[in-house]
């Protein structure tokens, strides 16, 4: 068996929730602690037990890995280096809040290895934060970019998010402006999505919120040509990255390869199963603790769920698919090209400007 070359790893605290936010989080401490870091490094024993892991990406996604204290943030660093072979590591990401990173805490993780920073960001606009919930001002957002870049960070992603109720296209334009003289080597620009059981989802049901789909392409154009000119190549739908900047952790994710979640909430794709651990820290240790697997639900991919899979993502990827995978939806694939929205490359099919505004409903003609 070959060995397990991406890792996540989830750390689900963050210092305020976000109103829009769908992501297994908690506010606060309660379960920030010793005993919690304490799990993750354990059950990455148990899985280093069954199976080789020798990673060429890490990801520390969350929540806010960052919301964890120095020290804590050392342990977990170094517990990991301890555990696992990292001679083959390409790329170490770890998210981070602006309101989160002191100088201190930027050494610290460049120190261990770490080489990405994804941060978030979303606006430069003060209003625009304040609607969003978030934490942080504009002007501690910079004085965080300009941290990380003094801690010698050159691969430093910049979250941004667009069609935020109030927001204008000229608010946007700057924004996406601020954020490319900043030059950071990858920018993530996400349409604000309202996901079900958010504060968020429950304005837009009640009317407090309204959206606009022809404000969401026109701020989705202004993204594409803006970050083009400024040179970021859009290589999935809503990354944009200097060239050889890209998200390898991502990509691989993308591409269908196998990755290893820890912590509560993470997904695994292994083995031919999709897996995910529970969504709750406090019962993630106690199984963890106990000797328990903390999964708590395992599907088999069939490789018809795979085929979908890999088309669906892959069609969000400039690089597109191979045109056979489509072989058996042969005529909504020439239908979607004749229409414009597809578009061939060589032995690939991939997305044409117009269709990349519309990638959802192209990737949903070959799920059936
Ligand atoms: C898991 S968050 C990690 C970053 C960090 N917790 C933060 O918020 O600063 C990753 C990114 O997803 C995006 N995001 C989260 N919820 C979203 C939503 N409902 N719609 C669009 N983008 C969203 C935000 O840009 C966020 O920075
Ligand atoms: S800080 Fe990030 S992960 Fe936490 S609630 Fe806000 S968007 Fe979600």
């Amino acid at each position: 068996m070959s060995p397990i070359e991406h890792l996540y790893i989830h750390i689900p605290f963050c210092p305020k929730l976000c109103p829009y936010c769908c992501f297994y989080v908690e506010e606060g401490s309660k379960n920030k602690n010793r005993a919690f870091l304490d799990a993750l490094l354990k059950d990455l024993e148990v899985q280093a037990q069954t199976r080789e892991i020798l990673p060429r990406t890490l990801y520390f996604g969350g929540g806010t890995p960052t919301s964890l204290l120095a020290d804590q943030l050392e342990y977990l660093l170094s517990g990991i280096r301890d555990r696992l072979p990292l001679h083959r590591l390409e790329e170490w990401t770890v998210e981070a809040n602006p309101a989160t990173v002191r100088p201190e805490k930027a050494r610290l993780l460049k120190d261990a290895g770490v080489n990405r920073i994804s941060l978030g960001v979303q606006s430069w606009n003060d209003a625009t934060l304040k609607t969003l919930g978030r934490m942080h001002s504009s002007a501690q957002a910079r004085t965080t970019v300009e941290t990380l870049k003094a801690a010698a960070f050159e691969a430093i992603n910049i979250d941004l998010m667009f069609s935020v109720p109030g927001q204008t296209q000229e608010q946007w334009e700057s924004d996406l402006q601020t954020t490319i003289a900043l030059e950071p080597s990858h920018i993530s620009a996400y349409c604000l999505t309202y996901e079900e059981d958010t504060e968020y989802f429950r304005k837009l049901t009640n009317g407090q919120f309204t959206q606009d789909e022809g404000h969401d392409a026109r701020l989705f154009e202004l993204t594409m040509d803006r970050l083009g000119e400024a040179g970021y190549r859009q290589y999935e739908i809503s990354n944009h990255a200097r060239p050889g900047c890209e998200s390898r952790h991502n990509i691989a994710c993308w591409e269908g390869r196998e990755y290893l979640g820890l912590g509560p909430s993470a997904f695994s794709t292994l083995g031919g199963e999709r897996l995910q651990n529970v969504c709750d820290t406090a019962e993630y240790v106690r199984k963890v603790e106990a000797g328990n697997s903390p999964v708590f639900s395992r599907e088999s991919l069939a490789a018809a769920t795979l085929l979908k899979e890999k088309i669906a993502f892959g069609l969000r990827m400039d690089t597109g698919v191979e045109e056979s995978l489509l072989s058996p939806w042969a005529g909504e694939k020439e239908h979607l090209v004749d229409i414009g929205l597809l578009e061939k490359s060589g032995s690939r099919l991939r997305l044409t400007r117009r269709g990349r505004m519309l990638a959802d409903a192209v990737g949903e003609a070959f799920m059936g």
